[in-house]
This record gives C-alpha cells, structure tokens and sequence, in this order.
C-alpha cells in the first residue's frame, strides 16, 4: 500500500526522502515521488514509474540541497500506474502526497474550474481543493483545514508550498501518519520503519487530527484549527529488525525467525509450571471473561485463516461458547446479530487493515467489546480496540504473512485457555493446550532445521504447474486455505484451499496433468478419512504431495513427514512446511518474493 515521506531540516531533503521511500518499498506500490523546495521557494518535481530506484536515477542527475520535501511510493487506485499519476501532485503553489481514497472526488473536480487536471487521480482534485482555499492571506495549514472539511474519504497526507516553504503540513483521517520528532528536524512517514535511524521519538496523528511541521518542533491541532496537545511516544522498532540480516530474501528471514518471535509472543504469558495462561492488556476481569457467551473473530487473508484455525482451539476448550469467524470486508456490511456477551477479536497483523478497522468501528458501535491480536504496536486497530494481545513478532516486511500467521493462532489459542480457566473448565482439559503452547517455539525450530533443505528440494519438483489444490481436514482445513494462499500471492499459481470431504462435490472434476495436490494428514482420528481424500485423488492420477506428523504408510507421489511432540498444535508446524514450499516455488519461479506483483502488505483501502 502506498507509502508518505516528508523532511524539514538541516540535512539533505532528497536523501531522507528516498532513503525513507526504500523502506517502504515492502508495502508494495508502483511508482514513486518526490518534491523538494530550496531557499528560493522553486520546487524540483520529481517522479517515476516503477520501483524507488528508478526514482533514484532521476534525483541522481537532478540533484539539490533542498532541505525540506515530501515523497510517495503509489499502490494506484484512482488511474492506472504511470509517471503523471504518481505523486506528489502539484496545484499552484502546493503539491501534495496522499494515501487513501478521496470518495466524493469527482462532485468536487467538477466544482474546480480554475484547474487544468493532468492526471486522473483522486489526489489531484484534493491538491486542486486545497488550492482553491489557498488565497494570499490563507495560510497553508488553513487552506488543508477548510479542504479537508469537504472531503469524504480516507487520507493520510503531507503538504508543501513554494510560498511557505518552511513547514509540512499533515493531516490524517483513516490512514496513519506518524510525525518523528528530532533536534532541529522533523520527519514524516506513514509507517514507522521509515523513521528508524533518524529518531526514536514519535507522534502518531490520530484521524481528525493535523499538524503544521517545523524544523524546531510540531504544532497540533484539529481540522477547526483547535490546538492539541502531543504526546511524544518511543518508537519499538530497531535497525535490526527491519534488515535482511543475510537472508536473500524478508520472507525466507521472517519464516526462519519463527522460534524466535514465537518465544517473544509467549513470553511471560505461559505458565508452564501451573499450567495456566496470564494474559494482560485484555482489560476485562475474570468475571466478564467468565461470561463470555460469543466470540466473533475479525480478520483478512491470512489473519482470518489464522482465527479460522484458532476457532477449533476455542471451541474444544470451552462448552456452550459459539465461535464465528468472520471476514471482515463481509460482515462489515451484512445485518449481523452479535448476542449479549459477545466480545470482537479483531486479528490483523498492520493494525492498518482499512477492511478490518471499518469492521472493527461497525462493531464498537454496536456496544461490543473488541480486543486486538495486532502485531504492529501503536497502529490505528490496536488504539480503537478495548483491550487486546501484542503478538510481539517484530515487523513484518514481507507483504506475505508467515511469523505473524504462527503468533496470531498462538495469541488467539492463550485467549482460548483463559476464557476456559475463567470458566472453571479443569487443568486436566487446558493442560495440554499450555504444554504444547509452550513447546511450540522449540518444535518450529526443530521442524525449520530438519524439512528446510527437503522442501527447497520438493519445490523444485512443483515450481512448474500452473494449478494447485491444498487439502485439509478439521483443524488442517484452515491451514490448507492458509497454504495455498501463500502459494498464490508469491508464486502465481492458481492455487486453492479446500476440505479434503468436500472434494467429492466437485472440486475432484478439475484434476488432470496441469494441477498437483497438497494433502495434509494428521496422526489421530480423522487421519484414515483424509487418506480416502487422497486415495480419490491417486485414482485419478494425482500429483499428491502429502504433508503429515503421521508415521503411517501413505501412497503418494511424495511425503513429507513430520517427527514433532505437537499433537493438538501439529497443523501450526505443517503450516510451516507450506510456507517453505511456497516461499522456494516463487524463488524458483523468479518471482519478487518479498513484494509480489499488485499486492500491498497493508491494504489501507476498502
Ligand atoms: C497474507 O499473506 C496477505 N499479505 C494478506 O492476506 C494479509 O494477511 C491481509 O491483507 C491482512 O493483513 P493484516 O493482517 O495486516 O490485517
């Protein structure tokens, strides 16, 4: 999703801007900008389709020492990818960069005459909007204030003029924008990976809030140009995290760093010794977790997958609990019914998901209580929710989602055993679920270094088709949905996700030559009707890769097996084999891996 830059200060603005436009290059866009203004009050416009680097090579022979600017990567909504529909965009004076979606675009172009539009971009007619207010005694940020008041929409943006070329002026409703503050500077970004190195202290804008940006500090306000007063937050986020650290690709990083992140998930948080589950921040007593009679989980793509598998974890733990599970840009619109007693865990690993926060909004107006299981702290969905689990898996730069998928089912699992023990269900029924929780790390480590090399290798044998169908039953469904979307977005094969019983209504009339199957097995009692599943395939002349914990003769082109003390937990370390054969087919297939074609890792439009 697109991507904001902006510098006022003392260094050289078109350095900071692209440097802060390469770091987030992972949410994924096509085509980028930027604009600076020297002592002289001229603009250099610059502006590429395509990647940052072709950017780069045009700073690189228009170089300045302008020391205030702003710039964008664009994920094209309004007009198609091209050079003269990437920002920022230029009306008079002014140019502006803008992330989300102006609705009522097109009644407001119409009402602007005076301006000769180039591109077709909703942020255009914004740029032209704010012109229009932008007379010789109106100040800058008035001009954006009397603007935005009109908008109907989403925004995030940054604004500059050649006649007041010493401040940037942000806004922001719907679409984050964090301010860095540091000495005799100020930075803007919309995510904070672009801040890192330049400063730890920050100012996330909340929506209706603005902020005028001066190299000697930041001033803000609301859109009725009310003062507010700012509060100065550290950012988490290091260097470290945000590099490579010698991988050749985020996500080969991201899927390998799982023990690890897994551990920071579970930390202080499973009680092995006393068998029990400590969950802080759900802002709820043991008595309203005790009467918790419905649980709605939230969530998009991977995120849903992931409280689709933990909703089988929560509804063997706990009696007379109803659990749905809900994709949210669906029920968002649907005339839905939660009961009394409902709580909303809303599952997203951005916490900028526009989808899930529109659903999230829908149901706190309904008076229900929401919890979080965020990754990224301090986003928009983990300041709305009521209370809610930090996964705590570190940033996740890969626009596929793997360590927080893994984090996101371990999370939603420990909020499992607690409603249960504030349920009074016994030790002996939660038990297992805490030993395994806490096993799980060591167990994705064990399973990483034994089946890493054999899946780069298995891999090689599937890179070439062009259809896939991933299997699963109970538990292993969820994780099969899970699989193939991860095959999908990085490799392109056409792939989906299915229950293995529901091949024989239809599915198993697609099979032939172009297609392979992924069958997941799992040791226990559901393992011989998924062999039948497999068995249907073999008849027809599958190509069945078989992914088990089971150590049972199974008749297949080939098998993966996992040796793993995971039982109730196992479909968590199979999904981790999906995530290498997905990750080493798009290798193979020359793909980019970390930021797939038309994909953007946190998709801030509805
Ligand atoms: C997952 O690999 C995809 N990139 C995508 O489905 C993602 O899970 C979805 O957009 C939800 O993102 P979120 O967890 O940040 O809300």
């Amino acid at each position: 999703m697109c991507g904001i830059v902006g510098y006022i200060g003392k260094r050289d603005a078109q350095d900071v801007l692209l440097s802060g436009l390469r770091r987030l290059e992972y949410r994924g866009y096509d085509s980028a900008g930027i604009v600076t203004i020297d002592g002289s009050n001229q603009a250099t416009l610059l502006r590429a389709n395509g990647k940052v680097a072709e950017l780069g090579k045009l700073v690189s022979t228009n170089q300045n020492k302008d020391s205030v600017g702003i710039g964008h990567t664009r994920w094209a909504t309004h007009g198609e990818p091209s050079e003269i529909n990437a920002h920022p965009h230029r009306a008079g004076d002014i140019y502006v960069v803008h992330n989300g979606i102006i609705e009522n675009y097109k009644e407001l172009k119409a009402e602007l005459k005076d301006h000769t539009f180039v591109s077709g971009t909703d942020t255009e007619v914004l740029a032209a909007l704010i012109n229009s207010f932008y007379g010789v005694d109106t100040s800058l940020c008035d001009a954006v204030s009397k603007a935005l008041q009109l908008v109907v929409g989403t925004y995030g943006i940054a604004v500059v003029s050649t006649r007041q070329p010493d401040e940037v002026v942000v806004a922001r409703a719907g679409s984050p924008l964090i301010i860095g503050v540091g000495k005799d500077e100020t930075l803007i970004a919309s995510d904070a990976s672009a801040l890192i190195g330049h400063t730890s202290q920050a100012i996330y804008l909340n929506d209706g809030e603005m902020a005028i940006c001066r190299r000697d500090g930041v001033e803000l306000q609301d859109l009725n140009s009310q003062p507010i007063s700012a509060q100065v937050e550290t950012i988490e986020v290091d260097m470290q995290a945000i590099q490579k650290q010698g991988y050749d690709h985020f996500l080969l990083k991201e899927i390998s760093e799982q023990p690890q992140t897994l551990r920071s998930t579970l930390n202080g948080r499973v009680i092995v010794e006393d068998k029990r589950i400590q969950l802080g921040g759900l802002n709820l007593t043991v008595e309203q977790l005790k009467d918790i009679e419905h649980v709605t989980i939230i969530g998009c793509g991977t995120a849903y997958y992931a409280g689709l598998l933990a909703s089988y974890y929560l509804e063997q733990l706990v009696d007379n609990l109803t659990v749905e599970v809900v994709i949210a840009s669906e029920f968002r619109y649907r005339s839905f019914y939660m009961p009394k007693n409902s709580v909303a865990l809303v599952v997203s690993q951005s916490g900028e998901t526009a989808d899930t926060l529109a659903c999230l909004r829908e149901v706190k107006r309904r008076g229900v209580t929401t919890l979080g299981i965020i990754n990224a702290v301090g986003s928009t969905i983990a300041r709305e929710v009521d209370g809610g689990v930090y996964v705590h898996a570190g940033p996740e730069i890969s626009v596929a989602s793997t360590k927080a998928f893994t984090s996101q089912v371990a999370a939603l699992t420990m909020f499992g055993v607690q409603v249960a023990q504030a349920k009074g269900v016994s030790v002996q029924r939660t038990a297992q679920y805490v030993e395994e929780l806490a096993l799980l790390p060591d167990e994705i480590e064990k399973v990483i270094t034994t089946h890493q090399k054999e899946m780069a290798e298995v891999a090689k044998k599937y890179a070439s088709y062009d259809h896939a169908l991933f299997l699963g039953r109970d538990t292993l469904f969820p994780v099969a949905l899970e699989g193939a979307l991860k095959l999908k977005e990085i490799s392109y094969i056409q792939a989906e996700g299915y229950a293995t019983g529901e091949l024989k209504h239809g599915p198993i009339a697609l099979l032939d030559d172009r297609f392979f199957e992924v069958v997941l097995l799992m040791e226990g009692w559901l393992f011989d009707k998924s062999i039948s599943g497999l068995s249907e395939i073999n008849a027809r002349g599958g190509h069945v890769l078989a992914i088990t914990n089971s150590a049972k003769e199974i008749d297949a082109e080939t098998v993966v097996r996992v040796d793993t003390k995971l039982d109730i937990l196992a479909p968590i370390a199979l999904n981790v084999l999906q995530q290498l054969f997905a990750y080493y087919i798009a290798v193979a297939r020359g793909n980019d891996v970390d930021q797939p074609r038309n994909l953007a890792k946190s998709v801030t439009v509805e």
